[in-house]
């Protein structure tokens, strides 16, 4: 049974296939896309470079001597590579347990196919037992806690030890736990217009089109239709 870092190995390598030689590829952020960064470096003589989600991402792109473009400089990405808190089988995703969940939406906005990349953890019937990540303006930060309790969510402010964590973006993440998001895009679409919502982590409008499982008995390929 390969463990949990060999199964992030093996997707972020069989993402390669999806990469367009001679383009500039979408990079997401965590410990699977840095599987996939790993595996990039290797071809990166193929490629003109790639986008980032994420400072973490750009740090780790740089270090493999591939160049990383602003998002604003290339208008439509073939592929963005991403890993995933929770995808279900239409290809929704709970995403940004490393905080860089708007990047990641801004990019995967800019590219025709997604491509996620996990283990077969991540693999969910509904959509909610991961607490759901939320970028927000800080002072509305009290009132979508109380609009997520109406819900029946409770939420906590994310901390980096005993401050609230910034993101990129200097903004702070609430943690949603006690969600079943039955209807993913309708949720998606309802959060989106609470004020001081930067981000909610449902990818719902930004689905995937292809998930790269790691298994067992290896990488499943999962193919969903238009949302
Ligand atoms: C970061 C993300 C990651 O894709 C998600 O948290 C999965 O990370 P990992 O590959 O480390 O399990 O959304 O904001």
């Amino acid at each position: 049974m390969p463990s949990q870092d060999e199964l992030k190995t093996m997707v972020g390598q069989a993402a390669l296939h999806y990469v367009v030689p001679g383009e500039i590829v979408g990079v997401g952020t965590g410990s699977t896309v840095n599987k996939f960064i790993d595996a990039l470096a290797g071809i990166k003589d193929s490629i003109r470079g790639a986008v980032s989600s994420s400072q973490a991402s750009t740090e780790r792109l740089r270090a493999a001597g591939i160049a990383v473009f602003d998002s604003n400089a290339v208008e439509t990405l073939s592929v963005y590579v991403d890993g995933a808190d929770e995808i279900d089988a239409h290809g929704y995703m709970i995403k940004g347990g490393g905080a860089a969940l708007t990047r990641e939406k801004i990019v995967a906005a800019q590219s025709r196919r997604f491509v996620c990349i996990a283990d077969e953890s991540k693999l969910v019937h509904t959509l909610g037992a991961f607490a759901l990540p939320v970028e927000i303006i800080p002072m509305a930060g009290a009132r979508i806690m109380r609009q997520f309790a109406a819900l029946g969510g409770t939420a906590r402010v994310r901390m980096a030890g005993d401050q609230p964590l910034l993101t990129d973006n200097g903004q702070q993440v609430l943690d949603v736990s006690g969600l079943r998001i039955d209807d993913p895009l309708a949720f998606e679409s309802r959060v989106n217009q609470w004020p001081g919502v930067v981000t909610v982590g449902v990818f719902a409008h930004q689905k995937a089109q292809v998930c790269l499982l790691g298994t067992a008995a290896g990488v499943t390929t999962m193919e969903f239709d238009a949302a």
